[in-house]
């Protein structure tokens, strides 16, 4: 059995990033061998990162109650999905200041990236990208990107009655781009929970 976590990138009022998040935490309950827990920021509602040392130099010793507790929370976790909107052609700032906080509970576990936007939120992507392999995760390959017209619907107020089922459903559809999502993500996951505790091949 492996853990993900689907973290929510928006805290704003009135976002949409929590729907495709509750939508697709839902579709990977349904995989096999997957548990599968939403992690909403807006929940957690950390401060903006102020600590005198690195968390790389406090070696997971995190003085703040709230950290604390977030950092478990990010420990339980093999691998992670990362909703994200675009603001201003980056991701957005409660969601650097995330991943900033700690450092080791991220280590050497897989990341999955979603996003929406007028260019499909692939900048704030692309970004995460490179931010992540720093907190030594593995970015997948597979991303999946919101259509326009879903992320239109619900900003005109069309989805406000449809069940996530509906609104979500364009992401099965056709092309699905679930699948190939889900299955390099469960599997990335699996080796690398599985390879943990194994001595290094250097000795
Ligand atoms: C501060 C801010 C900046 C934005 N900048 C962009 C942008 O650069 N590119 C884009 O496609 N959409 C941009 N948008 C529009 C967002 O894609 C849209 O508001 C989306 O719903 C934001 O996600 P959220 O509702 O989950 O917060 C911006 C929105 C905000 C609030």
């Amino acid at each position: 059995m492996i853990k993900i976590e689907v973290l929510v990138g928006s805290v704003r009022q009135n976002r949409f990033c929590d729907k495709p998040a509750n939508y697709l935490c839902g579709e990977l309950k349904k995989e096999e061998n997957v548990e599968a827990e939403l992690v909403d920021l807006k929940e957690w509602d950390l401060p903006f990162f102020n600590e005198p040392i690195t968390p790389v130099a406090s070696k997971g010793e995190y003085k703040n109650p709230l950290v604390k507790k977030f950092a478990e929370k990010i420990s339980e976790a093999d691998g992670f999905v990362i909703v994200t909107p675009e603001y201003n052609h980056g991701y957005p700032g409660v969601l650097k200041n995330a991943l900033d906080w700690i450092y080791y509970p991220w280590n050497q576990k897989p990341v999955g990236f979603v996003s929406y936007g007028g260019a499909g939120g692939a900048r704030s992507v692309e970004q995460l990208r490179q931010v992540v392999i720093a907190l030594h995760m593995h970015p997948i390959q597979p991303s999946i990107t919101i259509p326009l017209e879903i992320l239109r619907a619900f900003q005109q107020g069309k989805a406000a009655d449809l069940p996530l089922s509906e609104l979500f459903r364009p992401l099965r559809e056709g092309r699905d781009l679930i699948h190939p999502f889900f299955s390099e993500l469960v599997k990335l996951t699996t080796i690398l929970k599985n390879a943990q505790g194994e001595p290094s091949s250097k000795g």
